[in-house]
C-alpha cells in the first residue's frame, strides 16, 4: 500500500544542504499497524509528511496503491489526501475558534457534503468518540485527551483507509493516552492501515512491526 524506494529528502538551509532522509525503501501493506520509532532529529515526522503527501521528497519514488505519487501536481496531491489519508499530530492542530462540531466538519465541507449528510456523518463521528455531548466546545474548552479525540474524529470524517499519527499520545497522561490508543487498535481492527510516530516502547509494542530510524536511515 505504501512504499518507499530510495527516498531523499533534502532541506536547504541557508548555504547548506540538510539531509533529513537519505535513501529511506520500506513497504507498508494494506491493514498493517507500524510504529515509527527513532531519536529526535531521525526524520520521522519528514517521513510521515511524504507518506501522508504533505510533503514531496527530493529523490526517489513513492508508490501510494501502486502509483508513484513523487511526480504529482498540488491539486492532485490534495486530493489523494482528502480520499485517503486522516492525520492526528501531537498538538492536536484543531482550529481554536471552531466547535468540536465544526472541527469535525471541515474535512466534509471540503469534500463537498451536503449539510444533511454532513449533519449525521458528525454526529456519528463525535458519538464513536464519545464527544457527542462536548460538540458545541472549543479546543480551550477541553481537556488533551478530548482534543485528541476530536482530532481522532476529524482524520476519519472521510473514512480514509489509512491513518498518519504523529506521536498522539505524546501531549497526554497516560488515562487519555490508552483512550487513544485503544481508538487506533479498533481502527485497525476494521482494516485501516495505521502509521504511528512514538517514543514510547510501551505504546510501540500495541503495533504489530517498528520501523526504526537513525539519522534518516532505516536502522
Ligand atoms: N522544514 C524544515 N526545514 C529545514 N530542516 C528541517 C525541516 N523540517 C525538519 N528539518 C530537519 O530535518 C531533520 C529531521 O527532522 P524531523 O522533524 O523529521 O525529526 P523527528 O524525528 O520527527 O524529530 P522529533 O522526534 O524531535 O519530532 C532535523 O534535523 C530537522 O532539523
Ligand atoms: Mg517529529
Amino acid at each position: 500500500m505504501i512504499e518507499f524506494r530510495g527516498i531523499k529528502k533534502i532541506y536547504q538551509m541557508g548555504g547548506h544542504a540538510l539531509e533529513a532522509l537519505r535513501d529511506v525503501s520500506l513497504n507498508i501493506g494494506k491493514g498493517e499497524f507500524v510504529s515509527i520509532m527513532g531519536p529526535s532529529g531521525s526524520g520521522k515526522s519528514t517521513l510521515m509528511n511524504i507518506i501522508g503527501c504533505l510533503d514531496t521528497p527530493s529523490e526517489g519514488e513513492y508508490y501510494l496503491e501502486g502509483r508513484n505519487v513523487a511526480g504529482l501536481t498540488f491539486d492532485q496531491l490534495a486530493s489523494i489526501r482528502n480520499r485517503m489519508l486522516g492525520f492526528v499530530f501531537q498538538n492536536f492542530n484543531l482550529l481554536p475558534y471552531a466547535t468540536a462540531w465544526e472541527n469535525v466538519e471541515l474535512p466534509l465541507l471540503f469534500n463537498g457534503k451536503n449539510a444533511k449528510k454532513r449533519r449525521e456523518r458528525v454526529a456519528e463521528l463525535l458519538e464513536a468518540v464519545g464527544l457527542l455531548d462536548w460538540k458545541e466546545h472549543r479546543p480551550s474548552e477541553l481537556s488533551g485527551g478530548e482534543q485528541q479525540r476530536i482530532a481522532l474524529a476529524r482524520a476519519l470524517a472521510n473514512d480514509p483507509p489509512i491513518i498518519l499519527a504523529d506521536e498522539p499520545t505524546g501531549n497526554l497522561d497516560s488515562h487519555s493516552g490508552e483512550e487513544i490508543m485503544s481508538l487506533l487498535g479498533k481502527l485497525w481492527k476494521d482494516g485501516r492501515t495505521i502509521v504511528m510516530v512514538t517514543h514510547d516502547d510501551r505504546i510501540a509494542a500495541r503495533s504489530e512491526r517498528t520501523i526504526r530510524l537513525f539519522d534518516g536511515q532505516v536502522a
